[in-house]
């Protein structure tokens, strides 16, 4: 417990993490693609980002060392890459402990939703593996709602108070009233019981949104293997701009968030995430069948656009 820290959410341990642990300037890794409110906070601080790509193991941490092996610290999503969702694997979990441990680096594991997996046993957190080196970042913002903003922060022992310093320079603390309720809300069984619920709900709406989508794919899109979380990727054709595809499907009352923008060094790769938590059957059905219209009207532009 005195390692614990509550925050508002894993946007603020984020944030904590790279004021406690690193100086402007300090080089960095980050995944490519990466969640945009962590880049957001690297160049926020003025910290020196590489982007290293992933790939079906996850962050590829031999390219980290043939880019820049003395980075301070790595930013990961290790039980499931944000946005494309492979776990990081168990060789590449090793390897990254061990560059840490090698050079005194520090690891920040977003551990943002693995409380909501569907298949399979999970790998052991990376916290757990070498808590003297891993800052993990935990949110109820999945398991319970966002607007909540309660997450907390394990910080290595030596490094717990440090952390303690900057949350209380932050904004003091979260509110209590709510770290009360939730307290005895954990307390009483109540947490896992819900989780045990939206895990069976969710895997439900998952198959559902996978088996609209399959039925209806059009050529050249393809869906992203994994099972966790509250999203799934949706690969599109090479050329599609994803980003214009989701603004058309947000004025069709569709809200899909654009996979390109997220990647900064290697040829981005259009793609759409999909989170299918929130609806209900009929919905997520509509919605496939709306997106697909949306593609190929956008493949239809694209092929005549382009030279015969
Ligand atoms: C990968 C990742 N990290 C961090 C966050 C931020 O979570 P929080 O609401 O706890 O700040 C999110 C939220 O969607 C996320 O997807």
């Amino acid at each position: 417990p005195e390692q614990v820290i509550v925050t508002s959410g894993t946007q603020q341990g984020l944030y904590m993490a790279g004021r406690v642990l690193l100086s402007r300037g300090d080089p960095v890794w980050a995944e490519d693609p990466a969640y945009p409110g962590l880049t957001a906070v690297l160049d926020d601080l003025g910290l020196s980002t590489h982007r290293i790509p992933v790939d079906a193991q996850g962050m590829n941490v031999e390219r980290g060392l043939e880019l820049c092996p003395q980075a301070r610290a790595a930013f990961v999503t290790p039980s499931h890459q944000y946005p494309i969702g492979m776990p990081l694997s168990m060789a590449r979990r090793n390897a990254l402990i061990a560059w840490a441990d090698q050079h005194r680096a520090w690891i920040v594991e977003d551990d943002y939703d693995s409380e909501l997996r569907y298949a399979g046993h999970p790998f052991p957190s990376m916290q757990g593996l070498r808590p003297s080196r891993v800052i993990y970042l935990g949110t109820f913002s999945k398991v319970l709602f966002p607007s909540l903003r309660l997450g907390y922060v394990i910080a290595p022992a030596p490094l717990a108070e440090a952390f303690a310093g900057a949350r209380a320079i932050l904004d003091r603390h979260s509110p209590t009233s709510e770290q009360h309720v939730l307290a005895a809300y954990m307390k009483e069984g109540y947490l896992e019981a819900h989780i045990r619920r939206i895990r069976g709900l969710y895997a439900e709406r998952r198959a559902i949104l996978l088996s609209a989508l399959e039925r209806a794919l059009p050529e050249g899109c393809c869906i992203e293997p994994s099972d966790q979380g509250m999203h799934i990727l949706l690969w599109l054709p090479e050329g599609t701009d994803d980003v214009q595809l989701a603004a058309r499907a947000l004025s069709a009352g569709i809200a899909v968030r654009a996979i390109s923008p997220m990647y900064a060094g290697q040829p981005a790769r259009p793609g759409l995430m999909l989170g299918f938590g929130g609806f209900l059957q009929d919905e997520l059905q509509a919605a496939v069948g709306e997106l697909v219209r949306l593609l190929r009207l956008c493949e239809r532009r694209t092929s005549e656009h382009m030279p015969p």
